[in-house]
């Protein structure tokens, strides 16, 4: 279905969970996030209607995010069941990776055809600063795990800091010529819980041009990201630039947060509940969310913070 602005919504991020096994400093509080009770989130049942109601709306491509999917106990019947809902193309999953080393194969066999992997340092030291809890190497073992999975495609995700990891961009982008993966770097974006980055640490995607001359601009644009390629690599490095240059006008999505509110921009606090509906009124609720996507979010600086009003591991990125 296309929204007011003429652009086709073709895909749902659903957030399964709000948890996490990671602390990533620019995502979530320390502390983690205030216990939920159950009746508050949505079923698996619920998340099926709403995948189902979004496919009759035109929806063909799932991600799956979180918080950390892979915590969830049921995550391979969700994957499952949402693989074999009529009109739904693609099922892919974000994920932190520390649990691929156990679930890779099994996602796989649960049509899962793609996985985002999200890693924004190659020390491990860097590494347990930035998630606060996490191990580099379990993030790595992950990394490998998918890749003898066979998915279709893994991607690395990594989020550009300045003074923390803009220091590692050609080791970072090296890792396409190791492995057949694209690396992303993702600009930081400001949002109300994330105030401990100052100025210093919002740079745009431009600073990997620079530090990368040799960079390839590619033709193809996939999804969001502006595509490069270093000689002799075997996959893309991408730039997804939020803060720098906003995508809005190419926005084709929605997401559901796993509280069941319907986001129709990820930086505005408008939601449209979708918990205890049925079939038609979930779709009713999905239609209105698609004509309420706004042309575009306000600019997003330091002192002009995303609105959305949420932690981004209550979204799911
Ligand atoms: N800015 C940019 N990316 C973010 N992510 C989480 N919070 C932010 C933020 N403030 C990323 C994660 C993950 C994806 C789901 O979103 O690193 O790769
Ligand atoms: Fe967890 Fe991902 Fe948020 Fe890090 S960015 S805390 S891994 S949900």
């Amino acid at each position: 279905m296309k929204d007011d602005f003429g652009r086709e919504i073709n895909y749902l991020r659903l957030s399964v969970t709000e948890r996490c096994n990671l602390r990533c400093r620019y995502c979530m509080p320390e502390e983690g996030i205030c216990k939920k009770s159950h009746e508050e989130m949505l079923t698996e049942d619920e998340m099926m209607m709403a995948v189902e109601a979004a496919a009759s709306l035109g929806v063909h491509k799932l991600r799956i995010t979180g918080g950390e999917p892979l915590i969830k106990k049921n995550i391979l019947s969700i994957c499952r069941r949402a693989s074999a809902v009529e009109g739904i193309r693609e099922v892919c999953i974000t994920t932190n990776g520390t649990l691929l080393p156990e679930l890779a194969p099994a996602l796989r066999e649960a049509g899962v055809q793609r996985v985002n992997i999200s890693l924004d340092t190659l020390d491990p030291a860097k590494y347990a600063r930035i998630t606060r809890v996490g191990r580099l190497e379990q993030a790595l073992a992950g990394l490998e795990a998918a890749l003898s999975a066979g998915f279709e495609k893994v991607k690395i995700n990594c989020v550009l800091i300045g003074g923390f990891n803009d220091d590692e961009i050609p080791a970072l982008a090296d890792l396409t010529r190791m492995y057949p993966v694209d690396m992303r770097f993702i600009e930081l974006m400001p949002m109300s819980g994330n105030q401990e980055f100052g100025p210093e640490a919002f740079i745009p995607c431009s600073c990997v041009l620079e530090r990368l001359p040799e960079l390839e601009a590619g033709s193809r644009h996939d999804g969001v990201a502006q595509l490069y390629k270093l000689s002799g690599a075997r996959g893309n490095v991408g730039l997804i630039s939020p803060v720098s240059a906003h995508f809005c006008g190419e926005c084709n999505r929605l997401r559901l947060t796993a509280d069941g509110h319907l986001k129709p921009c990820l930086h505005s606090a408008e939601e449209y509940a979708l918990k205890g509906l049925d079939f038609a009124g979930m779709r009713r609720q999905i239609q209105t969310a698609i004509l309420a996507k706004p042309a575009m979010h306000r600019p997003l600086s330091v002192r002009s913070r995303s609105l959305t009003g949420r932690a981004m591991n209550r979204i799911g990125g």
